[in-house]
Formats: C-alpha cells, structure tokens, sequence
C-alpha cells in the first residue's frame, strides 16, 4: 500500500474549499484509488462547520480517502503537507476590486508561508488562491526561506479556462479543442487574455475571430468575469474556482498535456518585459512535478503593452505590501 500523501487546505469551510475538498477526496487530483490524507484547516470560528464538512467526507466512503485531520492550528494542519491549497481569505464583495484585500489578507499570508517554511514537507507545492493571489504567492514565499519560490505559484487558470471557454463558443467548437492560451501577469482586472497563440482543433485562433473581438470583447469578458458571477450569484465564483485549482496542481504534479501550456503565477524571471520580483502569469509547460515558462514567443506592441501594464499594477501591490511591513 503507498503512503498517503498529505494535502493541505485552508478556508476548507468555505466556498471554494467545500467544493475542493471532495473533488480531492474524489481522486480528481493524484488519480482515483490513489491514497490520500486531507488536513482542513479553519479559523476557530468556522470549526464548527468544519467539522460538519468532515462528517460529509466520511459519509461519502471515498475510496482514495484515509485521513481527514482538521484544525485551527496552522503547525498542526500544515505538517509534512506535499500539496498545499492557501485558500483562505476574504472574498471581495461587489464594485471592490481583489486589490483592496491586500491589507487584510496580506497578514494571512505572511505567517502561513512561515509556518509551512517549519512545517511542510520541503518540496511542498504551495498554490496561492486568496485574494490577491499573485502578491500573496509572492509574500508567502519571502516569508518561507527554506522554501524554493519556484514551488509557490498563484492561481490564473480559472482566467486560463475562461478564456478557452470564451474562444470555443465563439468559433462553435468544443473546449477541449482549444491549445495554447495564455493569460499574462496579475488575477485582477488588468490581466491580459492573449489569444494570439491559440490554436483551435489545430488551426490559429486568429484566423478564425476578428482581430476587434480577440482585442476588445474577449479580453474584457475574460478581465471582468469574476465581477460577473459576483454580480449574477451576489457571491464569487467557487464550483470554476476548485475546479481550476485542481487543474493547475494536477498538470503541474503530472504534467501538462504534449504541445499545450497552461498559465500559471510564478516567480518571474523578467522574461517578455515582465519585472522581476513578482509572481507573474506565464504560459508554462509542466513535467516531472516542475514548470518552465514557454520561450521563444514573439509578442506584438500590442501585447507588450498590456503585460507591460500588468506588471506595473503587481509592482504597486507589491509596494503596498512592503508598506505593510510583513
Ligand atoms: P469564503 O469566505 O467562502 O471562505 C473563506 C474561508 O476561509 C472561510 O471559511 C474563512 O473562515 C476561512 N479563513 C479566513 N481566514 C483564514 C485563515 N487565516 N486561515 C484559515 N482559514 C481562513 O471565500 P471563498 O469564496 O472560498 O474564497 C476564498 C478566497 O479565494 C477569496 O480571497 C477569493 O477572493 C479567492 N478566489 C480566488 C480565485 C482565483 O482565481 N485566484 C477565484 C475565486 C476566489
Ligand atoms: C474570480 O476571478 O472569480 C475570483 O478572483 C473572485 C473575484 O473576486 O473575482
């Protein structure tokens, strides 16, 4: 029998980690039938929910599942963890934007990332998914030394899926049909949806829109789809959330599909102008449990400009959390 692998969750009372926590449990992530330990972790607070989400765990006898351990103790709930999900935090509200969480969450953040630094299993995969995640990946990682930055990353693939989805209804084609998405920089509203690469059922996307639809409307829906379902369900998105959380640390533990890429947050290393020292989205290719951001990609002025943009919005969130003192 191999060992159960450990799994880490935050906020695993909440929205988003209700939904996760069964898909896992389910063997959505490392494979059905595959042995897993899941450590829920909350707020003292929400406890008690916690424990009504662990009753509905053990009721659904889920083959993969061995262990739930739940806890309001980082140190406890962190322990030896392999995958981490940080998804803990406040939410924004309708007419805020992610950024105004900073102050709030940045906090959180901070002292999870020192706590795994003790804690986790040193080559731990930590996913940022609270709010702003490109700059709490970031103070996560600085505040976890023994850590390698490379094994933090922040989540863009809801963007990532929203864009493929966007890009197959308007060209009549099945999702799965569409390669080579990227979503570059920050989860906010300045990210750039680029469907300049793109390929559907093989051809380039570009071929088949109109330049004023992949320049205006897409990106605008992609950038604003989060104020969207807020707007619609008066809460965010969290059934797409953990869905693309399990997406993004499934391709990047097994690895990402043979031609594609996937678009990740990761520590940038200043390629195509972004700046460095921020958690950038890339379109990265995944194998044997690491990434590598996609070279050799030729973006327009176009493009360039709107990662410029991007990058300077993440530089200024960084600042402010300098500011913070974390
Ligand atoms: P929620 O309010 O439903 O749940 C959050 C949970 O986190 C709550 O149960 C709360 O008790 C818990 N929590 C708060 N502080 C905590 C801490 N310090 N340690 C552990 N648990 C803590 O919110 P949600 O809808 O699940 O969203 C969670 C976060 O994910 C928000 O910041 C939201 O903006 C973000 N989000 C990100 C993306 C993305 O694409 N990156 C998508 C959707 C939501
Ligand atoms: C999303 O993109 O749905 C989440 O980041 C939630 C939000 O605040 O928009």
């Amino acid at each position: 029998m191999p060992q159960s692998t450990q799994i880490a969750i935050t906020g695993a009372a909440g929205q988003i980690g209700y939904q996760l926590a069964f898909r896992i449990a389910s063997g959505q992530l490392l494979g059905y039938g595959q042995p897993l330990t899941l450590r829920l972790i909350e707020i003292a607070p929400a406890m008690k929910a916690l424990e009504g989400v662990a009753m509905e765990l053990a009721d659904c006898a889920f083959e993969s599942l061995h262990e739930v351990i739940i806890s309001d103790r980082l140190e406890e709930g962190f322990r030896g963890a392999e995958y981490v999900f940080l998804v803990g935090a406040k939410p924004r509200g309708p007419g805020m934007e992610r950024s105004d969480l900073l102050a709030e969450n940045a906090r959180i953040f901070s002292r999870q990332g020192a706590v795994l630094n003790e804690q986790a299993d040193e080559r731990a995969k930590v996913l940022v998914v609270g709010n702003p995640a490109n700059t709490n990946a970031l103070i996560a990682a600085s505040n976890a030394p023994d850590m390698d930055p490379r094994n933090f990353s922040a989540m863009t693939r809801l963007d990532h899926n929203r864009a493929c989805a966007q890009l197959a209804a308007r060209t009549g084609h099945h999702v799965s049909s569409v390669e080579r998405m990227i979503i570059w920089g920050n989860h906010s509203a300045t990210q750039y949806p680029d469907l300049s690469q793109a390929l559907v059922d093989g051809e380039p996307a570009m071929a088949l829109v109109d330049a004023g639809w992949a320049r205006g409307e897409f990106i605008a829906t992609v950038q604003q789809r989060g104020a969207s379902v807020i707007e619609a369900r008066g809460t965010s998105s969290a059934a797409s959330a953990a869905s693309a959380a399990i997406d993004h640390m499934r391709d990047w533990a097994h690895g990402t599909r043979d031609g594609d890429w996937v678009s990740m947050a990761v520590p940038s290393d200043g390629s195509y102008g972004a700046p460095d020292g921020v958690y950038f989205s890339y379109p990265v290719r995944c194998a044997d449990g690491a990434w590598e951001i996609v070279q050799g990609l030729d973006p327009d002025e176009f493009s360039r400009d709107r990662i410029r943009m991007t990058g300077e919005e993440l530089l200024e969130e960084r600042n402010a959390a300098n500011e913070l003192a974390l």
